[in-house]
């Protein structure tokens, strides 16, 4: 199984068209150190021929130029394309989707509630039901992705309910703390090759690591992982705004109730952060930070960067 980073960074890229902080300054200006991205997607195949989209950012027109697997094929029309699966209904999520919108068949994948969001916004009716099929996973059964003709992909996904939160523009604060977030909001997918047997997790967006969720994912052989912040009060600290990561549904990568805590001891072999805000110094190949998830073990996801598992 083949996966190819598409976009590394949270909403908004690296760097973010109107931010000035020190990292967008940095790669704005060309400096290497600090290497543009564009925002959270990944792709993934079995049979290098067939792609399963792993959510669908705005940047997605640029991402599929910049990724020959992913270039037309056919006489005229045609894509490696198959499919795409949202893991859960935020903006830098979906609206990938309005760039697939010239009548070409793929199937789409998320949770009902996911769906439900789609199908309440009109604009996605532009993408035909005939053209392309919406179908609903359900949380904890593994299922085989298949293109929009039935062929299956040669994948098993599964997809699991993880701590996260309702989609921004759908927060309603009167419900309470939660805003009004359900389970199916965010989930984790766990990809794998049913021929070779290689699986990976994927997790974006997830705002704590209960015991459960750690042991789900101890020992596995690959994990990308929420790298949203370094610290949770991150954007009133770099003077970016004012909502902690907790409040967008993100685990803060250092402290006592960070990331690199809650993998320590895990034995997970390969684990990447993605899904970056442009706040976050691990982005700067010469902050301290950055050595600091490299020194214990951790890669930082950037555009284009392949995995075979
Ligand atoms: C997030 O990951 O917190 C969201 O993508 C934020 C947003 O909707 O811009
Ligand atoms: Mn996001
Ligand atoms: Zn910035």
């Amino acid at each position: 199984m083949q996966i190819i980073v598409l976009g590394s960074a949270a909403g908004g890229g690296f760097p973010q068209w109107n931010c000035n902080c020190e990292g967008c300054r940095r790669a704005r200006s060309g400096d290497p150190l600090a290497r543009p991205r564009t925002q959270s997607s990944l792709a993934v195949s079995a049979d290098g021929r067939r792609w399963l989209l792993l959510n669908a950012s705005p940047d997605l027109r640029a991402q599929i130029l910049a990724t020959p697997a992913l270039h037309a094929v056919g006489e005229r029309r045609g894509t490696p394309i198959s499919a795409a699966l949202l893991t859960n209904a935020d903006i830098d999520h979906v609206t990938g989707l309005l760039t697939l919108r010239e009548s070409q068949p793929f199937a789409l994948y998320a949770t009902a509630r996911v769906q439900g969001v789609l199908a309440a916004n009109s604009v996605f009716q532009v993408l035909k039901p005939e053209m392309v099929p919406r179908r609903a996973m359900a949380l904890g059964t593994p299922f085989q992705p298949a293109g929009p003709d039935g062929e299956g992909l040669g994948l098993e996904v599964e997809v699991f309910a993880i701590p996260g939160k309702v989609a921004l523009y759908l927060e309603d604060e009167s419900i309470g703390l939660n805003l009004g977030a359900v389970s199916e909001d965010t989930v984790a997918v766990r990809i794998t090759d049913t021929a070779g047997g290689g699986s990976f997790f994927y997790m974006p967006g997830c705002a704590s690591l209960p015991g459960w969720l750690a042991d789900r994912l101890r020992g596995a052989p690959l994990v990308f992982f929420d790298g949203t912040t370094w610290v949770d009060d991150e954007m009133a600290r770099t003077g970016t705004g004012v909502k902690t990561a907790q409040r967008m549904g993100h685990m803060a990568i250092s402290g006592p109730d960070g990331s690199l805590a809650a993998f320590d001891g895990l034995g997970v072999a390969r684990k990447v952060y993605i899904h970056l805000n442009n706040t976050n110094p691990v982005l700067l190949e010469d902050s301290a930070e950055r050595r600091q998830v490299e020194a214990a073990g951790w890669e930082v996801a950037h555009d284009g960067m392949e995995f075979s598992v």
